[in-house]
This record gives C-alpha cells, structure tokens and sequence, in this order.
C-alpha cells in the first residue's frame, strides 16, 4: 500500500477513543497523516461501538455514505474496526461487500502488517491474549490528560452487556509498562492520567492490584491528577477507598455504575450487588472522602422492570443524588443472556421512563451545582470551548468556564460565581 492519508472515525466509550489513538499511532508510524473528510483519504477507519443498537446503526449508515468514495478511488482501502468488527466478523461483507478488512479491538496490532502489505487475511478477531503486553504507538490529540489503558476485557457478563463477547476476557497489563509509559507522559509535560479497563477494580500483575498500582503512579513526578474508569460496584473495596484518601493525587471523583434501584432487577442483569450494598459503598467513600463526586450509569426499560421497579431506580437517584448520571433506553444485544428474557418493553414505556430519569438527575445536578457557588475549586486548563470561554476541570471532574486567556496544562485555583445545570462559571482567585 503506498497510500499517505487516513480519515478515522471513532463511535463510543473512552476505551475506543483510547483504540483510536493507537491505530492513528500505527498510521504516523508509517507515515501517513490524518484528515478531516472521508473524500481526501487512502484509507478510512471506522472504530466501532456495539455497546447499544443505535450505535450500531449510526455506524452503518456511515459505513455506507462512503461506498461511493471507492467507486471514485478503487486504490481506498476501508477498514471496519472496533467492536462491531468483532462480533459481526465477515458478516459486515454481506452488507459492505466494498469494506476491505475488518479487525477486532484485540488485534489492532495487525494493522502494522496490513500496512506493510504483509497479511492476506481479511478478518481479524481472533483471541489475541498478548495485545496487554504489547506497546504499540500512541498518538495523543490532547496535550494535558492522556488516556492509559491497564486492564482489557471483562469476566462480568452484566446480562444486557456485550462487552465480554466483544472485548474478550480480563487481561491486566504488566504493571511495569504502565509506569513506564505514564513516566514518559509526564516527561512530555501531561499533568493527568486516566487509567481505562471495564472493571479496573479487578487489576492485578502478580502481588500488584489496584491500590497498589494507584500508589505506584501516585509518585510519578510531574503527573499532578489520577482518575480512572470503571469501577464495579461489587469490587470497590475499603482498600481503594483508602489508596484515594492516602494518595493526593487520585482525584475526589469516581463513576460507579448502578444501574438499576430495584434489586430484583439487579439480579436479573447479573449485577451481584443488591441495591443496599450499593448503598453501603456510597456510604463509606462520602464518609472517608467528604467532597467526592459520584457519577453513575442508568438503565431503565430493562426485560421485566415493573412501574414499581423504575419507581426504585428513581427513589435511589434522590436518595444517593449523583453528580451526574449517563441514562440509557435497554437495548437488546445479539446473543446476550438478557435479549432472551422474557417480558421485553414497548419502546414508548423505554422513553418515558428515561425522560423521567434525565428530568430528575438534570434538577439534581442543578441543585449541586448552585451549592457549589461561592467555593474556591483546583482547576486543570484544558483548553478552549466554541464560545471561546477557557475550560478547566475540576479535581471533582466538573467543567469549569472562565473569561481569562489561560495555557493548557495550568493548574489554578478559582472562585466558583455561577452553577449551571451542565457547567460552572469561576473567576481566577
Ligand atoms: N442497553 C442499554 N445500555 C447499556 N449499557 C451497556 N449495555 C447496554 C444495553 N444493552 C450501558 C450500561 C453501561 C454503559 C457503559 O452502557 O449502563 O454501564
Ligand atoms: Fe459490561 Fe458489566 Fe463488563 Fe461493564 S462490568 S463491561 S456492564 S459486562
């Protein structure tokens, strides 16, 4: 292949976004640079998301807004990446006879090979255990807060998930190239770290687990934040709790996914927590960490959930008030244990319930935030937001708006003046 541009497009969670990176980091390496449109490339990546239906079909409509590119150029090379990649395989031939490989999230080490002319295969997935040992290229669009990965795969299966299908098993990273690479990001001048996996509770390289892996970054000097995602419920431990309070770097924020009030709900999307020991959890962080924020994900419309069951999930969002919650319509996934339940729901009781989730979490959040009026708050520059407004982050993981030109990467303290329902405003103290 002597082609030199590539257009990707990512669709999903963070973990993909991180994917992206990597894959982009493969391309730079063989010379290749980036654009903006589909038209101008030589090849086009799609980096897919099979997390919900939608996602699913945002991707194949754009799949197919390109199959006229390769009429123009026969020399385009398209690549279906990503966890569609994986779990539809060929199949995505039937559809997209013009696709011309398709690689799974566990195999994007290929992509090297498939540059060099060097592999016939046109399809990827198979299990590639070693992809948590290998390092491959980066290349970071932000310049501030770096993604890590640690941990690949999930053992879950949360029965509405297809993430254990698509992802693979838990595979932990050797703790020593994840320091290694986050002592590289702070040499390049990163001031943040977020340490991905899907249950990064689970950690663990020989003695090395979690805590202890926080501890270790946690003295990597010129790194001034750690934050990290996801955490499982059922893992979160006394002993992470203490790392965070221990540790000044981790920050006071952590994303712990409910999913459901009701526990009989619970149950059946194979959670293993009950609604109280959730509860007992959120207990224990507000007790040791007195100003974290927690943020949770939402699904209502699960196969089975009654007006009794939502009204649980409702009662837990005013009983623990989140900071900030991602709500979700149940979506059936192929071959998940929970598409074969029975008891599926119309789609308009699915919407109404999720209005109902979203109108109640946006006035909590308002209502956090006008308490936060007043306070003095650490903030990371970030950037700029399309208004032209300078962003920065709190340690709590809320944005920021101020009217003061200030360069990425500054750590200031400000005075929060205004609470919005998505945002804060703060002038510099
Ligand atoms: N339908 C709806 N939401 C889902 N999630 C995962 N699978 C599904 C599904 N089939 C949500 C969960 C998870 C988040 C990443 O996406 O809330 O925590
Ligand atoms: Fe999916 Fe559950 Fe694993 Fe999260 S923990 S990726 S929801 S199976």
């Amino acid at each position: 292949m002597k082609t030199r541009k590539v257009y990707i497009k990512t669709f999903g969670c963070q973990m993909n976004e991180h994917d992206s990176e990597r894959m982009l980091g493969i391309f730079c390496s063989k010379g290749f640079f980036e654009v903006e449109e589909p038209k101008d490339a030589d090849v086009i990546v799609f980096n897919t998301c099979a997390i919900r239906q939608k996602a699913e079909h945002k991707f194949f409509s754009s799949l197919g807004r390109v199959k006229h590119l390769k009429r123009k150029n026969p020399n385009l090379k398209i690549i279906v990446a990503g966890c569609i990649a994986q779990l539809r395989g060929e199949k995505i031939f039937n559809f997209a006879p013009y696709v011309d490989y398709v690689i799974g999230p566990d195999n994007i080490n290929y992509l090297t090979e498939i540059l060099n002319g060097k592999i016939s295969n046109k399809v990827l997935i198979s299990e590639n255990p070693e992809i948590a040992k290998i390092n491959l290229p980066v290349l970071r669009k932000n310049l501030v807060k770096a993604w890590v990965n640690i941990i690949y795969g999930c053992n879950n299966f949360c029965s509405y998930c297809i993430v254990p299908y698509t992802r693979g098993r838990e595979r932990s990273r050797p703790s020593e190239s994840i320091i290694n690479e986050i002592k590289i990001l702070a040499e390049q001048g990163y001031k943040e770290v977020t340490l991905l996996g899907q249950n990064v509770n689970s950690y663990r390289d020989g003695d090395i687990d979690f805590p202890e892996l926080l501890k270790r970054i946690n003295e990597i000097e010129g790194i001034e934040r750690i934050r990290f995602i996801t955490s499982h419920p059922k893992d979160l431990s006394k002993k992470l709790i203490n790392t965070m309070m221990s540790c000044e770097k981790i920050c006071e924020h952590i994303h712990l996914p409910l999913q459901a009030g009701s526990d009989k709900i619970l149950k059946l999307m194979n959670r293993k927590y009950t609604y109280e020991e959730y509860l007992e959890k959120i207990m224990w962080l507000r007790q040791l960490i007195p100003n974290i924020s927690i943020t949770s994900d939402i699904i209502v419309g699960f196969p089975q959930e009654t007006d009794e069951d939502f009204n649980k999930t409702i009662d837990a969002l005013k009983e623990i008030q989140f900071d900030g919650i991602f709500a979700f319509k149940f979506s059936s996934r192929p071959g998940t244990a929970a598409a074969k339940l029975d008891g599926h729901l119309p789609e308009e009781v699915k919407a109404f319930r999720l209005a109902e989730v979203l109108k109640l979490q946006d006035e909590i959040t308002e209502i956090k935030n006008k308490f936060l009026e007043g306070s003095i708050q650490e903030i990371l520059i970030e950037g700029k937001d399309e208004e032209g407004f300078t962003i920065g982050r709190t340690r709590t993981n809320k944005v920021v708006k101020i009217i003061k030109d200030l360069a990425p990467g500054k750590i200031i303290k400000v005075k929060i003046i205004k609470g919005h329902r998505h945002s804060l405003e703060g002038e510099i103290i």
